[in-house]
């Protein structure tokens, strides 16, 4: 698969098989992705990947958890200006549509919310943290960390694709930062930026029909200096 062929088929899977993926898969993906681009080579990034046992301890205590509050290092958007409100409305619309979810059904909808606790069934995840004095800096926010760990996290899902896996980047598996440094080990002073749920898509499921938009380059790019 090339590189515009994994761009292309990659996009969020939110159903899963539940045969595991292979270790050495991962392995392979993680150091071809450790290739990723960063501020001075800085490479902020740490990674936690768990499968099995361990993945399905944070999920009992995800689920225990699902009435709090969520919690994550790195707060949610407070608002949503126009035109970002219309754009995130229409991606969970059309996936409570897809999923036969009406707008009224409370129970369905929350389902649907402990199945992202429950990372969709995934048989593994990567969670990717950072060191917290490298974030917050006196007064001020260094934004690049978090920047390259997105630049990581696009290879490792690309590479993922390429190798028949399927993944959701999910700010809702970070959701209880707290679980997750009791239950693998990781130390107050990293700050757990984002999950990313990966394992074998389940393609007969609906839910991985769905696919999302995007706004047609015209209105988003203004090209000069080419006339
Ligand atoms: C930082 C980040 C956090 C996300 N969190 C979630 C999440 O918690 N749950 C979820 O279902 N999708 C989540 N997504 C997936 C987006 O909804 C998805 O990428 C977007 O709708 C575009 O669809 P595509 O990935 O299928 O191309 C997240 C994506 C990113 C980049």
């Amino acid at each position: 698969m090339d590189i515009a062929e994994a761009i292309y088929h990659r996009k969020s899977i939110r159903a899963f098989r539940p045969d595991a993926v292979p270790p050495e898969m991962l392995k392979e993906i993680m150091e071809l992705a450790l290739r990723a681009p960063s501020w001075a080579n800085t490479q902020p990034w740490e990674f936690a990947i768990v499968g099995g046992r361990k993945l399905e301890e944070i999920r009992r205590a995800y689920i225990e958890k699902a009435e709090e509050l969520p919690n994550p290092d790195l707060a949610f958007p407070r608002e949503f200006p126009e035109p970002f409100d219309t754009r995130r409305r229409a991606v969970g619309r059309k996936l409570f549509e897809i999923l036969g979810i009406g707008r009224e059904d409370r129970e369905k909808r929350r389902w649907w919310y402990l199945q992202g606790l429950r990372l969709f069934e995934a048989t593994s995840a990567i969670y990717i943290y950072i060191d917290r004095s490298f974030y917050l800096q006196g007064d001020s926010l260094n934004a690049w960390p978090i920047f390259d760990c997105g630049l990581i996290a696009e290879n490792i899902m690309l590479l993922a694709t390429k190798f028949g896996l399927g993944t959701v980047p999910q700010i809702q598996a970070v959701v209880y930062p707290d679980v997750l440094r009791k239950i693998l080990g990781i130390p107050d002073s990293k700050l757990i930026v984002l999950g990313i749920a990966i394992g074998y898509p389940s393609w007969d499921d609906p839910v991985n029909q769905f696919h999302s938009e995007r706004e047609p380059l015209d209105k988003v790019a203004t090209w000069y200096g080419f006339d």
